[in-house]
């Protein structure tokens, strides 16, 4: 029993009709993908989180540096009452910011948002624990269908969006995504946004291929994810975990390549689909940013950046910026 409140603001069937939806388009298509949110049951919400602790994967600890530097700023420009939290996870770094709202004796309301109930149930014991005070109201949705950002009365909101996540999306994926965030707000309202940066591909690709495997289970997570919910029959060890940098598109890609021809039986889906030696299924994009490119994709959608930070090594960004 997690103490908090869930609010599904799906259908019931929704993740199973959207699922059946996007394998059908995904695996028919040519080149095969599939969305990265479907990596997300709870032992991918699992493996994200070893993944965060990798030597490789720096952009949590990265993110974690800005936070705890600057949440008391945060804290003291925006004097939210309510946070709210798009793909919240675990949130373990949001502690910071819910430490200096407190702090600053503004808050009231946290809305922790994500299409992962285990990761919300696990997260919400923790938060039950911290802020016995806390109003926590956690939203199960898939925001890029139904957005679902909590209307709240009184003061102001900051909407934030860590990790990165916004790099999981294309770029029209991103502008409709940012535009739908800005129409949820008022005026005056906050939008705190995590962005992973352009840097040196070695350190990239290193990021998403870390040498113990974690990254690699995590990728192949989306087959057995297919598996249970479609009564498939995927070997995960019929595919290998492929990271490559594209320099142009500047985005990581994360691809499974088959190892061998592969024919795969979608029960669900009374749907056979045949993989070739070698061919990939993309699995997830995961965008890396420059400061201009972020602050023009934040003003087309109705933002005015406010305050950017990097951490020391200059590897990744947070913006804070503000409805207009
Ligand atoms: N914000 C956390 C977790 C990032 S992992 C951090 O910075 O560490 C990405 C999170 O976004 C996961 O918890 C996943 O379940 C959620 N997510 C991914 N796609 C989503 C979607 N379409 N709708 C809602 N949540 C989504
Ligand atoms: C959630 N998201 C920002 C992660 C990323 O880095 O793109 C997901 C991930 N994929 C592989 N490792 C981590």
């Amino acid at each position: 029993m997690s103490g908090i409140e869930i609010d599904r603001r799906l259908p019931e069937d929704f993740f199973s009709a959207a699922l059946r939806d996007d394998v059908l388009k995904g695996l028919t298509a040519d080149p095969k993908w599939l969305p990265p949110k479907w990596f997300y049951d709870a032992r991918g919400s699992d493996l994200f989180e070893e993944i965060t602790r990798l030597p490789e994967y720096y952009p949590t600890r990265a993110e974690r540096e800005i936070l705890t530097a600057r949440a008391p700023e945060i804290a003291a420009l925006t004097r939210a009452e309510t946070l709210a939290e798009l793909g919240s996870g675990s949130s373990s770094k949001t502690t910071l910011l819910l430490d200096a709202l407190q702090a600053a004796g503004t808050l009231r309301r946290y809305d922790p948002i994500d299409v992962s109930e285990a990761a919300l149930l696990a997260s919400g014991e923790q938060l039950r624990r911290r802020y016995p005070q806390l109003t926590v109201h956690a939203v199960v949705t898939d925001f890029e269908e139904r957005l679902a950002i909590p209307d709240a009365d009184g003061g102001p909101r900051i909407v934030a969006f860590l990790g990165g996540t916004i790099g999981n999306l294309l770029p029209e994926e991103r502008a409709v995504f940012l535009t739908r965030v800005r129409a949820n707000l008022r005026p005056g309202e906050w939008l705190l946004l995590g962005t992973d940066l352009v840097k040196d591909p070695a350190t990239l690709v290193a990021a998403y291929d870390d040498a113990a495997g974690v990254t690699a289970e995590f990728n192949k997570n989306v087959l057995r994810v297919v598996d249970r919910e479609l009564t498939a029959d995927f070997d995960p060890d019929d595919f290998d975990h492929v990271a490559l940098w594209d320099a142009q598109a500047e985005w990581i890609e994360m691809r499974l390549r088959a190892r061998r021809d592969v024919d795969v039986r979608l029960k669900e889906l009374d749907l056979t689909v045949s993989f070739e030696a070698g061919e990939e299924l993309r699995t997830e994009i995961s965008a890396k940013f420059r400061r201009e490119g972020v602050e023009s994709e934040l003003a087309a959608a109705g933002f005015a950046l406010r305050r950017w930070w990097t951490d020391g090594e200059g590897r990744f960004g947070l913006s804070l910026a503000e409805g207009v």
